[in-house]
């Protein structure tokens, strides 16, 4: 495959960066929107053909370098039995874990139940342009844990599920551990029908200290890493909030570390294994600003891409709906065609 993002992964020097952007397929897209008219979000995740009209909709309408398969990490809860609505608010679980007597024993992993999502992959692979790598991902046990123990997110702090890391560690393990085999299950299956890398989204890992993430968490995302890596697959791995804890990323973990917009390129770089590169980290909400200010801001990583050719340009979070399309386009448009300096 001749594609700027593989060669990046597999540290091959290119005259600029790749760019692709996290919750790239839906949400700014004009086209998508249309589709949003006609199909609910779980309709258009559920059915092959649309799935993959919107996972390639970012490819030809925005110029993106890599396509992400259009799912979401709560296929995962739902194939343990988990019972999940999407409101006009966000996805909720009709009967969150924290109102069971016994959490651990209600999942029941059903692996069919990700099927469809394999059948997507199929569909893409079927009519995407020869070199556009497809990203496959799922959400890092933590994150996962945090929706199906709370039930939703409507305050983004997950207050009982955070509890339930200090007061009841052993449930918290087994419910990872139940994450984790179906994760990796999933992973595997996903690189059989065809990713050319796969992203792990921990957004939610800045909710808990480091140190307590490292001890607790990291040892289940080491196992998910190493099985996708054993296939020979790139591994990224995006620990939202996680700061100075990335300074503890060993290189047996990830190929490469998506950094969040709370820190600087350089920071990271300066904290992060030399081995391991880095993807990000434009803050999605500068893309509400006009294409000046924009422009000022990309400029900034221009010394950044000059000297480190380990480096993804994507954002340090997914798109939000309101912005613009013509600003996302703006931002690959720039990346594109401006003298890196390699
Ligand atoms: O990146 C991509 O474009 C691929 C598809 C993708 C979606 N969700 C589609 C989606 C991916 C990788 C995700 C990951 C995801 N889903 C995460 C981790 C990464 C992140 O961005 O934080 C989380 C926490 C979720 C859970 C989730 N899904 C929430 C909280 C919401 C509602 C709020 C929101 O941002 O819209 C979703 C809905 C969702 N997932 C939409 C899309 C396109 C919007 C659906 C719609 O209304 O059209």
């Amino acid at each position: 495959m001749n594609s700027i993002f593989t060669d990046t992964l597999k540290g091959i020097k290119r005259e600029r960066p790749p760019v692709w952007f996290m919750r790239q397929a839906g949400r700014v897209i004009p086209e998508y929107l249309k589709l949003r008219e006609k199909y609910s979000f779980s309709e258009l995740m559920n059915t092959p053909e649309l799935a993959a009209e919107v996972t390639l909709q970012p490819v030809h309408l925005m110029g993106v370098d890599a396509a992400i398969m259009f799912s979401d990490i709560l296929v995962i809860p739902e194939a343990m039995g988990m019972d999940l609505v999407w409101t006009d608010k966000g996805p909720r679980f009709t009967k969150a874990l924290k109102d069971m007597k016994k959490p651990v024993d209600f999942l029941q992993p059903n692996p069919e139940k990700l099927n469809h999502v394999y059948a997507a992959i199929d569909a893409i692979n079927a009519s995407k342009p020869d070199n556009t790598p497809l990203i496959g991902f799922c959400g890092a046990p933590l994150t996962t844990m945090f929706y199906m123990v709370q039930g939703l997110s409507s305050n983004h702090l997950f207050p009982d599920a955070v509890e339930l890391i200090y007061r009841d560690r052993e449930t918290t393990e087994q419910i990872f551990e139940k994450i984790t085999e179906l994760s990796i299950q999933y992973a595997l299956k996903q690189i059989e029908h065809g990713v050319q890398a796969f992203q792990l989204f921990d957004t939610h890992a800045g909710l808990i200290p480091y140190n307590v993430y490292l001890e607790v968490v990291m040892p289940y995302i080491k196992r998910i890493a190493k099985a996708v890596r054993a296939t020979g697959t790139p591994f990224i791995f995006f620990p939202k909030g996680l700061g100075y804890g990335m300074k503890y990323i060993e290189k047996e973990i990830a190929d490469f570390v998506s950094v969040d917009w709370q820190m600087c390129m350089y920071n990271a770089r300066e904290i992060v294994n030399p081995e391991i590169g880095l993807q990000g980290n434009l803050d999605p909400r500068l893309l509400l600003a006009d294409q000046d200010t924009i422009r000022k801001h990309l400029e900034q990583f221009l010394p950044f891409g000059k000297e480190n050719h380990k480096w993804i340009f994507n954002l340090g979070h997914g798109f939000i709906p309101s912005i613009p399309f013509d600003n996302a386009k703006f931002v690959v448009d720039w990346i594109k065609s401006v003298d890196w300096e390699r």
